[in-house]
């Protein structure tokens, strides 16, 4: 891991590549105006070649060349006015673009805006992050330290958290990206069991094949009748002494959707191992939260199965029982997400938590309403849709809510059983949350489809091409709202 530290001001700092700042209309920050004055008057002629002038996602870099202790300057853009997400993102290019510097040293820290520190560090982590490990020549980032010039008090703990959120994200960004025949439901749940520390307050329960079945997991069973591979139930709890509230979350865990039966065609299968993002960002927030010693209670709960088409696969119009004795008419084995949530939500629910929050990649409606960085939020109450969405804009995701017309829900009325898994083509995205609102009893709860920004087909700040890890920074400050 990249060590991230409070230095010394610019004047006095050396590395090799010093990242400074430039406002609109090149209006340059202190340090930037230090530097400038160092390399000399060829600058100007060099931003006019290359049409910097300091807009918000704009970066250039020139040779330190024996003017400055740096081998490399970069100046980087952030526009009028910057916030928390606009310092992210321009962290998160640097972050992508120093892969070649041992040593880097930056003054983005010290803009106008509180916890600055954290925001720098979350996003030039996240920037410098790669999946190389099915490389046989791998080229990893060279990049060892971060240094934040003239960094405040503060800075020490704003690092800390930004660290913490980042290793969180990059944990989920690693289980997303790994291919689905090195995660199997059997790994998933020992990787969830290797975030136990000794004395710590955060514990894992797994639930096998044998003791789902004792414990009625008849969704996340019926959908993991096709495979070869065995289910898990991961039960995280967090328990710290001092905790204020309680919250669960539910992350969908299928790490490889085939459809079943209703099998999906090649294309669509080709990102399939994404399925399972939901159960990543459970981990990774859990990860996070509890590195942080946030003092709330919360849980962490994710069902994990292959969805696969075998002579023992579940078939369209079997029925299934879930855990809270509500029955589901399977009628398309592809609609598989929201029967293994059944259960997940059926378990969060008897455990009356304060607010139940799910992630899942759960419609291409959702990705076709909402594109490819937004997620949608649906909710049973207006205060829990209140708190998601606010913890979304500080944590700089993107999510927009979407109505639960209970005109609609006769849309998964069965001829046979309590409904049935779809509701037709239109409003795809919405039957798929009434399904699962039939599962939360009347615990305040929250549902964020995350189908579109679970992965991403480019690089772009400090997104990186692949699973984005999206959630897990939306899920630490709702817990952290319940801190406050
Ligand atoms: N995992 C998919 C949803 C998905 C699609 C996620 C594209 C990410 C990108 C889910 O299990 C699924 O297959 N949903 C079906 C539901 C339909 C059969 C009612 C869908 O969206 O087509
Ligand atoms: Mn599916
Ligand atoms: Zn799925």
């Amino acid at each position: 891991m990249i060590d991230i530290t409070a230095g010394p001001a610019v004047e006095d700092s050396s590395g090799d590549l010093l990242a400074v700042h430039v406002f609109a209309d090149r209006t340059l920050s202190p340090g930037a105006e230090w530097v400038a004055t160092q390399l000399g008057d060829w600058l100007d002629a060099h931003f006019d070649s290359v049409e910097f002038d300091g807009k918000a996602g704009q970066m250039t870099s020139v040779p330190g060349a024996g003017s400055v202790p740096f081998g490399t300057v970069t100046f980087v853009g952030l526009g009028d006015e910057v916030d928390a997400e606009g310092l992210r993102r321009a962290a998160g290019s640097l972050g992508r673009s120093t892969c070649k510097a041992k040593k880097v040293v930056t003054t983005l820290h010290q803009v106008d805006v509180d916890g600055a520190a954290e925001y720098v560090s979350l996003g030039f982590l996240l920037g410098q992050y790669r999946f190389d490990k099915y490389r046989t020549e791998p080229k990893p980032s060279v990049t060892e330290s971060l240094t934040l010039a003239r960094a405040d008090e503060a800075a020490t703990a704003e690092i800390a958290r930004g660290s913490a959120i980042a290793a969180g994200t990059t944990l989920a960004r690693d289980l997303v990206n790994e291919p689905p025949i090195g995660k199997p439901p059997v790994e998933m749940a020992r990787i969830a069991e290797s975030l136990i520390a000794e004395g710590s307050p955060l514990q894992v329960k797994v639930y096998d094949e044998n003791e789902s079945l004792e414990e009625r997991f008849g969704g996340l069973l019926g959908v993991a009748a096709g495979a070869t591979n065995p289910p898990r139930m991961v039960v995280f709890d967090y328990q710290p002494d001092d905790a204020v509230g309680f919250v669960a979350f539910v992350g969908k865990g299928i790490v490889f959707d085939s459809g079943g039966l209703s099998l999906k065609p090649p294309a669509a299968m080709e990102t399939m191992k994404t399925d399972m993002s939901g159960a990543a960002a459970v981990f990774g927030a859990i990860r996070a939260i509890a590195e942080l010693g946030l003092p709330v209670r919360v849980m962490g709960i994710a069902p994990i199965t292959e969805n696969m088409p075998s002579g023992s696969a579940t078939r369209p119009g079997d029925v299934l029982t879930i855990r809270n004795g509500k029955t589901i008419e399977v009628l398309n084995t592809d609609a598989e997400g929201r029967l293994v949530l059944a259960d997940g939500l059926s378990l969060a629910a008897e455990a009356e938590p304060d607010l139940i929050v799910d992630v899942a990649t759960l419609t291409g409606a959702c990705a076709v309403a909402l594109g490819p960085r937004v997620g949608g939020l649906f909710a049973n109450d207006d205060e829990a849709a209140a708190r998601v969405e606010a913890a979304a804009k500080r944590a700089g995701e993107d999510v927009w809510r979407l109505p639960m017309p209970a005109e609609y829900r006769k849309l998964i009325d069965s001829p046979i059983a309590d409904m049935k898994n779809t509701g037709g083509r239109y409003g795809g995205a919405i039957t798929a949350a009434l399904l699962l609102k039939e599962f939360v009893g009347e615990i305040p709860w929250a549902h964020l489809d995350i189908a579109g920004p679970a992965r991403s087909s480019d690089a772009e700040n400090y997104v990186t091409k692949g699973g984005t890890g999206f959630g897990v920074r939306t899920l630490v400050e709702i817990a952290a709202s319940f801190a406050e």
